[in-house]
């Protein structure tokens, strides 16, 4: 969202091995470290990020599978000899390195016709922080279309974990300590019209109640339990509690949807943090719901509390 400082030191790995080595590289020097993705889903603090970020950016790639063909789906081969038959209602794969765009995953698979993933149409941010937050919306999540991912794991060892071995929920892909490096999806094949009617319909219903076009961290709170809420979503709360357009310097909540809080232009961090903190505790006040923040923030000093 366009606010926040800089990385004391940024580390851009631009393979799955480079990466391990970066994360390797800063464990052993002791630094406090962060992975980042797309950083559409975060906040970071004003001023100077004491350690190291090891950015996904370098990491961009998508490459077709077939398992009947191919060896491990892991070590991406020339795509020309992976194109499957076109065949209306067969699987097909398509593998993607942790720094391959969502937004480019749907656009690719749109192109293709392959079906699994038009609900994801419009959500910014990289593949492997959309598989570790299970990112997606009402018409889908990132998961409904995920069969392996590939992961770093905390002791330092490459694993793959099946679909069957992760329980995936709302917004958490529940990795544990996991760091994705690469994911293999599964999708349908289907008539190319009617994925791209899907992933039109979709975005078209996106730009109408998000402010797409305004710099935002996306939803900043995950949705309530509907029973402590009464059913309503986290935008409608903070609607209801009057506090669309309240804002702290540029920081300031969408007059489009509630949930939302835009960067008028040099908004700060603090600004930011400080606007969520004041509609938190005024929707507690107001309706005694407890939001909970989706978006993460990194700041120097202990992590603040969701
Ligand atoms: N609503 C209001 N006022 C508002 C905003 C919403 O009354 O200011 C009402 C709407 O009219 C609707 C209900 O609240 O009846 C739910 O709103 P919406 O359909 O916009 O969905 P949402 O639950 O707010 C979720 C995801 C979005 C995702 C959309 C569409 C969460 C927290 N949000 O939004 O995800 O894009 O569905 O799939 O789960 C994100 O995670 O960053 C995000 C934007």
């Amino acid at each position: 969202m366009r606010v926040g400082g800089r990385a004391e030191l940024l580390l851009e790995p631009a393979t799955p091995a480079e990466l391990v080595a970066a994360v390797q590289a800063v464990r052993e020097a002791g630094l406090t470290w962060r992975v980042l993705g797309g950083g559409a889903n975060l906040i970071v603090g004003d001023g100077v990020l004491e350690g190291a970020v090891i950015s996904t950016e370098r990491l961009r790639r998508a490459w077709r599978f077939h398992p009947e063909r191919d060896g491990d789906p892991f070590e991406p081969a020339p795509v020309a000899e992976h194109f499957p038959e076109r065949e209306p209602g067969a699987p097909a794969w398509l593998g993607a390195w942790a720094g391959e765009s969502m937004l480019g995953l749907v656009r690719r698979t749109k192109e293709l016709g392959w079906s699994g993933l038009e609900g994801l149409a419009g959500v910014p941010g990289h593949v492997g922080g959309g598989v570790a937050m299970n990112a997606g919306g009402s018409w889908g999540e990132l998961w409904d279309a995920v069969e392996r991912v590939q992961v770093l794991a905390a002791d330092g060892s490459v694993a793959v974990l099946r679909r069957e071995d992760c329980a995936p929920s709302y917004r958490h892909g529940n990795l544990g300590e996991g760091i994705v490096l690469a994911a293999l999806f599964r999708f349908t094949q289907a008539p190319k019209r009617e994925v791209a009617e899907r992933v039109r319909e979709h975005l078209e219903h996106k730009r109408r109640v998000q402010p797409l076009t305004e710099p935002s961290a996306g939803c900043i709170f995950v949705n309530p339990d509907p029973e402590a809420s009464g059913g309503r979503s986290a935008g409608r709360l903070i609607d209801e509690a009057g506090l669309k357009g309240l804002a702290r310097g540029d920081a300031e909540i969408s007059a489009l949807h509630g949930n939302f809080v835009v960067n008028r232009g040099r908004a700060r961090a603090a600004d930011v943090l400080g606007l969520i903190d004041e509609v938190r505790a005024r929707v507690a006040e107001r309706f005694g719901v407890e939001l909970v923040r989706e978006v993460k923030v990194w700041t120097n000093g202990p992590d603040r509390p969701a």
